[in-house]
């Protein structure tokens, strides 16, 4: 009924993870069903190589942490700077990205880094790449090939040593052919590239992922940790999963709040029943 082979090797586990300030999602990484085992493998590949990386994968499929994984493992000493780019506002984006002069507008008595600056000597993650504005595209590109940047307002440019890895949920070539995405820009980031699977597509992943995430949540609830009924594993194991490996996180942590402590039953798990 139960996977304890979840705990032994298939789990890719953070060192630091008890000491560092990031959420429970960043701990590990359970890597089960065949297409992932091969993925897991080509991340290992490509995480210590100074190529930059594109993860396409459905949200939800894990491709934040995926990243975290590849900076882990490149030996790349600076921080792991994160950016939605979708959450960028397009008239600033020049200045969030690339950093300021000292008064390049209004009341900017002091220069700022902009996540490019912050990510030197590490590896900047930028999400839904494919929401950058076409100009700030093409900055990007020439920042990333000359390995420099020029702040808004500054007159020189500064060496800038980032590893890029981006993400999309979106097919970029698309976005290329509609012209909505710099070609070169795609090229370049597709020197390394990992597609993630949705969740429905690696079946052997849901019920380890389950029991990893009933683990993690009951001791960090101090419950006692519930066995998932044969008939709930059905469940699990039948439906679509449209968002992914987060969903399965948010029915287990659900599950476990409302069911009594000995079992999870299906009418704990808050999905459609067949
Ligand atoms: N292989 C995995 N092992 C353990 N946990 C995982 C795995 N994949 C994803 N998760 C968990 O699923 C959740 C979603 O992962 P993450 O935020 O990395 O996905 P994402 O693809 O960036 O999602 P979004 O598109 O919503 O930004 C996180 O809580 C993460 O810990
Ligand atoms: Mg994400």
């Amino acid at each position: 009924m139960s996977h304890p082979d979840v705990f032994n090797n298939p789990l890719l586990t953070f060192p630091e993870a008890e000491k560092s300030p990031l959420s429970i999602r960043a701990k590990a990484l359970v890597f089960i069903d065949p297409r992932s085992r091969q993925l897991r493998e080509e991340m290992e590949q490509l995480a210590p190589l100074e190529l930059p990386v594109l993860i396409r994968g459905e949200p939800g499929t894990g491709k934040e942490l995926l990243a975290r994984h590849i900076h882990r493992g490149s030996d790349r000493s600076g921080l792991f700077v994160s950016v939605n780019c979708g959450a960028i506002s397009p008239t600033y984006a020049d200045a969030e990205l690339f950093g300021h002069a000292a008064g390049a507008y209004a009341g900017s008595a002091s220069s700022r880094a902009g996540w490019f600056g912050s990510a030197t000597g590490g590896t900047l993650y930028l999400d839904e790449i494919a929401d950058l504005p076409l100009s700030i595209q093409t900055k990007l590109l020439a920042a990333l090939e000359n390995r420099e940047v020029t702040r808004v307002g500054a007159s020189q440019p500064s060496p800038v040593d980032v590893r890029l890895v981006a993400a999309t949920s979106i097919d970029l070539r698309l976005a290329v052919a509609a012209g909505k995405f710099h070609e070169r820009l795609y090229r370049y980031l597709s020197e390394g590239r990992l597609d993630l699977p949705a969740l429905r597509e690696q079946p052997g992943n849901i019920l380890p992922l389950a029991e990893y995430f009933l683990g993690i949540y009951s001791q960090r609830l101090d419950f006692p940790m519930p066995l998932i009924s044969d008939a709930a594993q059905r469940v699990l194991e039948a439906h679509y999963w449209p968002g992914n490996t987060r969903e399965l996180e948010n029915v287990i942590h659900f599950a476990l709040l409302v069911s009594s402590g000995a079992q999870v039953l299906p009418e704990h798990l808050n999905l459609p029943q067949r």
